[in-house]
């Protein structure tokens, strides 16, 4: 994965070095301190989200039996309901009940290592607009990452199907969205999509990681006034797939990041809360020098690795 994320990055990265001046002019970046995450917040809201997101890794085969090793044992007694994708040019999504939360989780995979495909998808980083039959209160003029939206398209349907039919056979009131790169890119579009369209009443938690750029201002503050403290950004370290694309082709952020700040052979992280969008003090001040895209992978808490290294097969 990281040789072949690898050109997408840099090219990303390179185009921002030639076109120094024009992030000045347009940044909206600011550099609010930020706040230490306690173990406790870590141990109750970010964790089983990363292991969900782990468990998006695992192949298809090994989802749908819910036999996917360590990744499944981790989350407990869960149910398997729906999968989709997983076919070489849509990443592969699960609907799945778990019970000790009494919530249906939504997980999409990420850029697959294997999948040149998924890898183009990425590349597609045009912007284009928002496709309002999905989001049918978005109004005119948002722009989102033609990639990301076309891979969202492809399962949209389904994702909100099975989430409706997944609350209504179990009588769950909570919706837990999340995914890692690529798919937390259409976590963070199913999650707007799900506030949509779900009963009011239904308590919608989306919490991705690695997440890059994936549309415009109004695309963010879409984000922000549908999502608001629901929604959460987990970035680990320096990791350089959340600074692309770049803020000078129009991309911006919403608000919600959680930065890793560091993370020791115990697996221990000191975390922060970045208040506003673009935090200078977390991922968006990051050194293009000090780029590094293991970083990408994890650790996230508790040595989490959002990969398919811990999947039987
Ligand atoms: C955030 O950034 C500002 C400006 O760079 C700096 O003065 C401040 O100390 C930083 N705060 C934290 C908590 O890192
Ligand atoms: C899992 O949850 C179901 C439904 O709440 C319950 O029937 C079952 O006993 C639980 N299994 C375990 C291993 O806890
Ligand atoms: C919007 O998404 C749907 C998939 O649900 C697709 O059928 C339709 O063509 C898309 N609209 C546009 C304008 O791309
Ligand atoms: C690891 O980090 C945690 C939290 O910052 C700290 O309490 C612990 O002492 C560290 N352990 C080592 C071996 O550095
Ligand atoms: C993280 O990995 C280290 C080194 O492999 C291990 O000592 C530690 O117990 C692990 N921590 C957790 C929470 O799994």
């Amino acid at each position: 994965m990281i040789s072949l994320l690898l050109p997408v990055i840099l090219s990303c990265l390179l185009s921002t070095v030639f076109a120094a001046p024009a992030p000045i002019l347009t940044k909206r970046d600011n550099s609010q301190a930020t706040t230490a995450v306690s173990d406790a917040t870590i141990d109750g809201d970010f964790v089983r989200p990363a292991q969900f997101s782990r468990i998006a890794y695992c192949s298809t085969q090994a989802v749908t039996s819910w036999q996917c090793g360590e990744p499944c044992a981790a989350v407990g007694n869960v149910t398997f309901l729906q999968a989709g994708g997983g076919d070489g040019l849509i990443p592969m999504y699960f609907i799945a009940h778990d019970q000790d939360t009494q919530t249906i989780v939504v997980a999409h995979q990420g850029t697959d290592p294997e999948n040149i495909l998924s890898i183009a998808n990425d590349a597609q980083f045009l912007l284009t607009d928002l496709n309002t039959t999905l989001f049918p209160q978005a109004g005119q003029g948002v722009q989102v990452h033609d990639g990301f939206q076309k891979t969202f398209e492809r399962t949209a349907d389904g994702v909100l199907s099975g989430v409706q039919n997944a609350l209504s056979s179990t009588g769950a009131t909570k919706v837990l969205v999340t995914g890692h790169s690529l798919g937390a890119a259409i976590a963070t579009m199913d999650a707007v999509m799900l506030k949509m369209n779900l009963d009011p009443s239904i308590s919608l938690t989306s919490t991705v990681f690695g997440l890059p750029r994936g549309g415009d201002q109004s695309w963010a503050d879409l984000v922000n006034s549908n999502l608001g403290t629901s929604f959460t950004h987990i970035t680990n370290q320096n990791d350089p797939v959340p600074t692309v694309p770049p803020e000078f082709l129009g991309y911006q952020h919403p608000q919600g990041e959680v930065h890793i700040v560091s993370a020791n052979a115990t697996g221990a992280t000191q975390t922060v809360a970045c208040p506003g969008t673009e935090n200078d003090n977390c991922s968006d001040g990051n050194s293009l020098l000090h780029v590094d895209v293991a970083n990408h992978l994890g650790p996230y808490f508790q040595n989490i690795s959002l990969s398919s290294k811990a999947c039987p097969f």
